[in-house]
């Protein structure tokens, strides 16, 4: 069957995308000095989500801001920052988007600068272009 890049999408998981445009994921780099969402996030979601996107990944966020995978990765544990990821989420999806996070460790790929033995299931440092 013909299907064209404005057709529904309907994925093994049960999750229905209104198109097959999708938004890739992108780490953003843009959390404030306790790894929450910013302002600035506000502002880049906000963009991405008047473009019509049938899904819209985000950058990685990190289950353990001691393990980043740059400065700034958004992380979630113990220290707050709910209500600004609620207000995200809400951004994400007002367009009938998927808005899906991608919740991340980075092992190995962690920076020498953030953390200079990472916790990793992998010895083998990872080459960073
Ligand atoms: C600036 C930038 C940031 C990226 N950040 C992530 C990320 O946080 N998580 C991830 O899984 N992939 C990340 N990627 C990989 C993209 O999601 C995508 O898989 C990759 O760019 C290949 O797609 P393309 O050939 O359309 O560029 C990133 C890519 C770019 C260019």
């Amino acid at each position: 069957m013909m299907s064209s890049i404005g057709s529904e999408l309907r994925l093994p998981c049960g999750a229905v995308l209104k198109n097959r445009l999708a938004k890739a994921a992108m780490t953003e780099g843009l959390a404030d000095p306790l790894n929450r969402v910013s302002e600035r996030h506000v502002r880049l979601y906000e963009r991405w989500a008047g473009n019509g996107f049938g899904l819209m990944l985000t950058g990685n966020v990190q289950v353990d801001r001691r393990q980043l995978e740059r400065p700034g990765n958004i992380a979630i544990d113990d220290s707050g920052g709910l209500e600004a990821l609620r207000k995200l989420a809400a951004i994400g999806t007002r367009d009938g988007a998927h808005f899906w996070m991608q919740i991340n460790h980075p092992g190995r790929q962690t920076a020498a600068a953030i953390h200079p033995r990472p916790l990793s299931p992998s010895a083998i440092s990872l080459p960073v272009a």
